[in-house]
């Protein structure tokens, strides 16, 4: 576990069941007699899509691997809340779904990413357990325990229930009871996260009747401005419409000691700029892709230098072509002739040694 990383593992182990699906799912449609060519192609290449999906699954636990976490301060509850149309995709609709987050704020300081991983583990696991639908419960609360705060999750299914031989070893990494698509990594990595911000899981189960999953994670008291203060971050405008991209980006960027505004679309960041005049001189440097839906990055990258406060905009272009290529675009070409400050073109897939070299040469840090 430690030598894999709990990112890199919680990403695999999700995505790889996806893209296996995807891939058995299309050699069924192939096999299928009487097809027209025309759709044979199609289902060629959604299974070539799949593959793709899995070399990218490995570029993300090469690089994730160096990718520390960015716990963050946030509301349990709206963290909740922003997950449920996920949750309900997942459950599908034989399982109800019953939640209750309660009426006061449960500020927890974890990793974002980490804790959305630990929700929709637990959730599958449900899932699982009750093949001919049920309910679960999702509840949250504040507790005590040991003399501390605690923001309490409770999952609560109805469904198959653990026996008493197999429970001491169901946070075990690989541990599964599955004859297939089990990896027994989902409960290794929900335990794995929630000691990393300092908390605690527990299960009970009665076999036949359900199973009770239980986090707690420590309540943080501290004072949101007070940590902007001391960490003396500076701000930067992360630009990527992949999100698994922007959230790995993020977490990289935010871990350095940055302050991080992501956005998906270079229309979404010109709406920003042009929206507060304060934000471009706020800005130690722009972090976008070069290929974006709409509006690219080196158009991106002119507009803000047009805005007012934006002339002087450090800016790094990430993109997926080679560096000399990217040299040879137009708009790049434009910016650098323009003689505007440092232009950092960072070729994908870059490491992330090098984005956080690229990024403080341009920001001056
Ligand atoms: N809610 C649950 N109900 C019944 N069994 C569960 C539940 N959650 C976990 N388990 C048991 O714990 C094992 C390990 O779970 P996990 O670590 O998520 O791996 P996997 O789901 O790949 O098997 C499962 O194989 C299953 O036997
Ligand atoms: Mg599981």
């Amino acid at each position: 576990m430690q030598v894999v990383g709990r990112f890199a593992v919680g990403i695999a182990h999700d995505f790889n069941n996806l893209l296996a699906a995807m891939q058995a799912a299309t050699e069924l449609i192939a096999a299928r007699p009487g097809l027209d060519e025309a759709t044979l192609q199609d289902a060629a290449q959604i299974r070539a899509a799949a593959r793709r999906g899995a070399a990218l699954v490995r570029h993300l636990l090469a690089f994730a691997r160096e990718t520390p976490t960015a716990p963050r301060r946030l509301d349990l509850r709206e963290a909740i809340d922003d997950l449920v149309p996920l949750l309900r995709h997942l459950l599908g609709r034989g399982v109800r779904l019953e939640i209750d987050t309660g009426v006061a704020a449960l500020p927890v300081r974890i990793d974002p990413t980490g804790l959305d991983q630990v929700l929709l583990n637990l959730a599958a696991n449900a899932r699982d357990a009750m093949p001919d639908g049920g309910t679960l419960i999702l509840r949250c609360h504040a507790l005590r325990r040991a003399g501390t705060r605690f923001a309490g999750i409770e999952m609560r299914d109805n469904g198959s229930g653990i026996s008493p031989e197999v429970l001491p070893h169901i946070f075990s990494p690989f541990f599964t009871t599955r004859s297939e698509h089990g990896t027994g990594l989902g409960l290794a990595t929900v335990q794995d996260i929630v000691s990393a911000a300092g908390g605690f899981v527990a299960a009970e189960s009665t076999p036949g009747a359900g199973t009770c999953m239980r986090v707690g994670l420590r309540i943080d008291d501290t004072d949101d401005d007070n940590q902007a203060e001391q960490g003396g971050a500076k701000r930067l405008l992360l630009v990527e419409d992949e999100p698994v991209v922007r959230r790995l980006a993020e977490r990289a960027l935010t871990s350095w000691g940055w302050q991080v505004v992501s956005v998906g679309s270079a229309e979404a960041a010109l709406a920003l700029a042009a929206g507060d005049g304060k934000f471009l001189a706020g800005l130690a440097a722009v972090v976008t892709d070069m290929e974006l839906p709409g509006r690219s990055g080196a158009a991106l990258l002119a507009g803000l230098r047009a805005l007012p406060g934006g002339a002087a905009l450090p800016a790094i272009i990430v993109s997926g072509h080679a560096e000399a290529v990217l040299h040879r675009d137009p708009g790049v070409q434009a910016q650098l002739a323009a003689g505007a400050p440092v232009t950092g073109l960072l070729s994908k897939p870059y490491l992330l040694p090098e984005l956080r070299a690229r990024v403080a040469a341009v920001a001056g840090r």
